[in-house]
């Protein structure tokens, strides 16, 4: 057939400045034949992969925090509760909200961070020689901004979610992570919530077959949270995750719903996102916060109340993502998992279906010989295949993240992890490439859409190396290995603890 090839060199521009950084949807692409085909900027030369990207062991992993608003602070409280760490500096735009960041520490008895305020007191954050890893948890337009400012200084980067909210800044993270060999993790918790994590294992050792399609989301009525976020000033009558909806169509929001079943799909570990087609609703509930918070007339709300985008793999796969935050409904990020031979799902109902026989070879006796796939196992059966798929990381974890929480604690899970992996010098649970294919949904999407829902080609970010590793794994250190780390962190810790203490009397007094 004869290719139909149209360079459009069409830019998207919606910018997004009122706040005082620039976002874009303006990524370069052309349609051919049929889909839209964005730029991948070629690996500069010198520059390698930063897959399986490993750091030098850390014995202590000293940590500085940046935006400290509603959710950074719990990250603060839950950092106080690993071993092996030390919460050097707190950083947020506001300065009362940093120090108050310090009352996590006093009851640690750990000494106080330093504090940095302002537009761009994170630079001096980012500055210092004594802080190994720049946790961020700001608004979506500063994420970018002080990773890339902790990057080019010498930090890991640990970002909330979504990290990147355009292809310009997903690439620009790539190529300084491949270029800095230095670590750019997305805080995704959801991959670590129990039910996650264990139908993730059972994913890994066969038990659904292979897994076909997949569902994730996230479905999350924000009407007690809009008028909270935070507001610059008094002309910020919005708040950033309203206006940043006002503005921008797409999954903004996709990480979540996409993280834990992208790691099941074995995404850039030999499959990898080939298409994708988004559609949304129009904007009702959204175009009335912008009323109701303004008290303006809003006729240009960008975002739909309900968006969902449908991708392709190039294993003849199938992932549907659905984003929500407008309307009621029951709080959902809908985990569904349909392989050749079994099923699980997490919203609304908790389960997993699989035949007798099915749970035979899954070395599980089933509680039926005619147990079938088509409706969910009993309370029993599910314990029982639990119990034999028990994540290692839920094993190690549970009781402490239980007691120290966050979301039920695959919070205190996911910050675990990752402080394991840097003291172990083991690749990240999540990579730069991660959180490149889980953030590219909003400006892709959006993309398609403007176009009549075309499909879109999703770049390889891995810039040819999808196929590399064969299956997604989590990286272990060895139980001699861990027992000595875990000896060194307590004591470490211990001593931090009695020094705290002494500086926290003596303020007493
Ligand atoms: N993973 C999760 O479950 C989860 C849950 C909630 C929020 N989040 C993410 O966490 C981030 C923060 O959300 P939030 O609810 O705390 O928002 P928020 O509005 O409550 O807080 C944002 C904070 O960023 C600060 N900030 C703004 N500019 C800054 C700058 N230049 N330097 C330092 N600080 C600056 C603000 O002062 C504010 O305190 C968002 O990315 C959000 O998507 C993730």
């Amino acid at each position: 057939m004869k290719k139909f090839i149209v360079y459009m060199a069409l830019f998207c521009s919606s910018v997004l400045s009122s706040m005082g950084q620039e976002v874009a949807f303006n990524w370069p692409y052309q349609v051919k034949d049929g889909t839209i085909v964005t730029e991948v900027p070629q690996r500069p030369a010198g520059q390698q992969s930063a897959l399986g990207l490993t750091a030098p062991k850390m014995k202590t992993v000293r940590v500085g925090f940046v935006g400290l608003g509603m959710r950074g602070p719990g990250a603060v409280f839950r950092w106080t509760h690993i071993n092996g760490t030390e919460i050097k500096a707190l950083c947020d735009y506001e300065a009362k909200r940093a120090e108050a960041c310090n009352k996590y520490l006093r009851d640690a008895s750990m000494p106080p961070a330093d504090i940095y305020s302002g537009e761009e007191g994170y630079k001096k954050l980012c500055e210092r020689k004594d802080i190994d890893l720049v946790y961020i948890a700001t608004d979506w337009l500063h994420h970018f901004v002080v990773a890339k400012y902790a990057l080019e200084h010498g930090k890991h980067v640990a970002i909330e979610v979504p990290s990147a909210m355009s292809m310009s800044e997903i690439w620009s993270l790539i190529n300084l992570s491949e270029s800095k060999r230095l670590h750019c993790m997305m805080l995704e918790n959801c991959c670590y919530d129990f039910f996650e994590l264990n139908s993730l294992n059972m994913a890994q050792h066969g038990v659904f077959g292979e897994v076909l399609y997949a569902a994730g989301a996230y479905r999350h009525d924000l009407s007690d949270f809009w008028d909270a976020y935070w507001k610059k000033d008094a002309d910020d009558k919005l708040g950033w995750r309203l206006d940043y909806n006002k503005k921008f169509r797409g999954d903004v929001y996709a990480t979540h719903g996409l993280g834990p079943i992208a790691q099941a799909l074995d995404i850039h570990r030999g499959d990898r996102m080939t298409t994708l087609v988004a559609m949304d609703t129009k904007s009702v509930n959204g175009k009335m916060w912008a009323e109701k918070l303004s008290g303006k007339a809003c006729t240009d709300f960008a975002n739909g109340d309900h968006t969902v985008t449908l991708i392709r793999t190039e294993e003849g796969k199938m992932l549907e993502i659905h984003h929500n935050t407008m309307t009621p409904q029951p709080y959902s990020r809908m985990y569904q998992l349909v392989g050749t031979t079994g099923f699980a799902n997490k919203y609304p109902m908790e389960g997993y279906a699989l035949s007798g026989a099915e749970m035979k070879k899954a070395g599980v006796t089933p509680s039926a010989d005619d147990l079938s796939g088509h409706s969910y196992m009993s309370a029993a059966d599910r314990k029982a295949l639990e119990k034999k798929y028990e994540s290692p990381i839920i094993a190690r974890y549970e009781a402490k993240a239980k007691e120290v929480g966050g979301h039920g604690g695959m919070d205190f899970i996911m910050d675990s992890r990752l402080v394991y992996c840097l003291q172990h010098g083991l690749p990240l649970d999540m990579d730069v490439y991660d959180l490149a294919e889980w953030c590219c949904l909003a400006e892709l999407g959006s993309v398609s859409m403007n176009h009549g829902c075309m499909p879109v080609a999703v770049p390889d970010f891995t810039r040819g190396q999808w196929n590399t590793v064969k299956g997604y794994r989590h990286a272990f250190a060895t139980p001699e290995e861990e027992a000595e780390v875990d000896k060194a962190s307590a004591e470490f810790t211990a001593k931090l603890k009695e020094k705290g203490a002494k500086y926290w009397k003596k303020a007493k007094k």
